[in-house]
């Protein structure tokens, strides 16, 4: 009798909890997704003169809340709210925002009633914000980082559409696991490879060769690929605790350049430097012994190439085994600074920062 009685238990148990999956699948089906937008600033909250004005407008005028109104449609695909996280033009864009960004990002994402997140962004440096967060946030829930080339004031401003199919892709299941993405144009691009690539045309941002993710079309977002390398809840890097981040620069590098750039930013206190090299990284001979002897002073020296694509390949253009050098794979020299300063919160081991370079 008991083991009759142990299999009607087991049965009813077997029977809740099918019950309970198709009760949260028809759930997740029929509820829309609970989407929140952080608003930082840019063009996209921008205002121009008049409505022709496309260059020469002010950029982070316009309140989260007005863009949401501005855009009614959001309702109908999700569950929206909205924060003022910072009212800035991008170019301005610092550590310490990252670092704030970061944090609430990371709290928002940890609540099982936060679906996706959407940050709306200056263009200038989206590519650079899209790559630390998809390095510092711990959720495989979306995150999409969302500009517009457009003042809201300009005829066929392009902030509504990029706004909406933000939302929708932040909605959107399909997103889960992808890393942070930046969604502009119709066109869904990961924050690793994407880049700004015109100074104001509205389909500017790309993924120079290796190409982007997927589009959005007739109010859904279409995946045709993924990023093979780490993001997110698969990296080791917590900015839980952080205040501030190391200080990393840049150094660019052009026909005739000497060290003064180099010598400058490693007296201002560099503790990591990107070489923007010429070429496939190529180290100028007036440059190499300032580099060699930064390195020396234990700054970080990393060999990128201002070109744009392509792999900075190890020991080609330099003796990186000798040099102590390490160098960026396919990451150009701002998203190279990120890694690096990232990196130098865990390490100062070139063998380990070079590791990192080939899996981030
Ligand atoms: N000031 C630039 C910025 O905030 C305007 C460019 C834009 O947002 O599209 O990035």
């Amino acid at each position: 009798m008991s083991y009759l009685k142990s299999a009607r238990a087991l049965l009813a148990l077997f029977g809740l909890v099918a019950a309970m999956a198709a009760a949260q699948a028809q759930t997740a089906a029929g509820k829309l997704p609970n989407v929140t937008i952080l608003a930082t600033g840019g063009t996209i909250a921008g205002s121009g003169a008049t409505t022709t004005t496309t260059v020469g407008y002010t950029a982070a005028t316009v309140g989260v809340d007005a863009l949401i109104k501005a855009v009614p449609e959001l309702q109908k695909v999700a569950h929206v709210s909205g924060e003022q996280v910072f009212q800035i033009a991008s170019e301005n864009m610092g550590n310490d925002n990252w670092l704030v960004l970061a944090r609430r990002v990371n709290a928002l994402l940890a609540r099982p009633d936060v679906d996706g997140i959407v940050i709306t962004h200056g263009t200038d440096t989206i590519e650079e914000t899209a790559y630390f967060l998809n390095l510092v946030v711990k959720s495989r829930k979306p995150v999409v980082v969302v500009g517009a080339m457009r003042p809201s004031t300009a005829i066929s401003a392009d902030g509504p559409i990029n706004l909406y199919n933000a939302v929708l892709t932040a909605g959107s299941q399909d997103a889960v696991g992808k890393g942070v993405l930046v969604v502009m144009n119709d066109q869904i691009n990961a924050a690793r490879e994407v880049t700004k690539t015109n100074t104001t045309t509205t389909d500017t941002f790309k993924s120079p060769e290796l190409g982007m993710l997927g589009y959005i079309v007739d109010n859904k977002p279409h995946f045709y690929r993924a990023s093979t390398r780490k993001h997110t809840v698969d990296t080791e890097f917590d900015v839980s605790k952080l205040d501030t981040l190391p200080q990393v620069d840049i150094a660019y590098a052009y026909a005739n350049v000497g060290p003064a750039a180099v010598n400058a930013l490693v007296a201002a206190g560099a503790r990591g430097l990107v070489h923007a090299g010429v070429g496939d990284g190529s180290l100028p001979a007036k440059v190499r012994p300032a580099l060699s002897s930064a390195r020396e002073k234990g700054v970080v020296i990393v060999r990128a190439s201002r070109v744009g694509q392509g792999i900075v390949a190890r020991n080609g253009e330099a003796n990186d085994d000798q040099l102590d050098f390490v160098v960026a794979d396919t990451l150009n020299p701002q998203k190279a600074r990120i890694l690096l300063m990232l990196a130098l919160t865990r390490t100062g081991s070139t063998k380990e920062i070079q590791r990192m370079f080939y899996t981030y």
